[in-house]
């Protein structure tokens, strides 16, 4: 059986992890649950009846995607894909890339997105490098119509001009984890989102 402690410090590739009782709940799961619900009634209201297909990105929205579709009242298929970034180190230690990195894709659709009603969801939206280029990547299929959702957005932090349909909360720029997001692969599996005081602006 795998057995995780949280309550004694870890360390993954190098990088230190907070124990559990030093996370901050910034939102609750309660909060999280009723407020995807939203997102989802409103999805469904402005797909008039039509099909949709959620876009995944892996790994983040994993969670998000799970419970988003759930909520949603029309007829829907979902697809995960997954982006590579390389660049210079972020000064937050998140990931290996800042502002002036490359996205690739790294995992494609596994069906033609071509005149269908799109949905990319993402966990968070950050910089906005990673869904301006989705979206051109995505706008390159030929989606009959295309909407981005996300559950997290960090304007603050923002270095490219753009914004998403839907937003589930909008937050201070704080390092999160949980509710799929991570801190070194660690902490996907909470179920409220956290905020890591160690890697957070003070
Ligand atoms: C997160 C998130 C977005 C991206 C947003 O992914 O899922 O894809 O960062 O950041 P940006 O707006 O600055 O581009 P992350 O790199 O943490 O990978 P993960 O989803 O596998 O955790």
């Amino acid at each position: 059986m795998l057995r995780i402690h949280f309550n004694a410090p870890t360390r993954s590739k190098g990088v230190r992890c907070c124990p559990m009782n030093a996370l901050r709940v910034l939102l609750s799961r309660e909060q999280i649950a009723s407020r995807v619900a939203e997102m989802g009634k409103q999805i469904t209201a402005d797909s008039s009846g039509e099909s949709v297909i959620l876009v995944g990105v892996l790994k983040g929205a994993a969670i998000f995607l799970s419970d988003l579709v759930r909520t949603m009242n029309v007829d829907s298929t979902f697809e995960f894909i997954a982006v590579a970034s390389y660049g210079t180190p972020a000064p937050d230690n998140r990931r290996a890339w800042d502002s002036t990195g490359v996205v690739r894709l790294a995992k494609d659709v596994d069906q033609p997105l071509r005149g269908k009603n799109v949905v990319l969801v993402e966990d968070i939206l950050d910089t906005g490098l990673t869904l301006t280029f989705l979206k051109r990547l995505l706008l390159g299929h030929e989606p009959k119509t295309l909407r981005v959702a996300v559950l997290l957005d960090k304007p603050s932090r923002r270095k490219l001009a753009i914004s998403a349909d839907y937003v589930g909360f909008t937050i201070p720029d704080e390092f999160v984890v949980g509710y799929g997001m991570d801190y070194a692969e660690r902490y996907r599996n909470l179920p409220d989102i956290c905020v890591l005081p160690e890697v957070s602006p003070s």
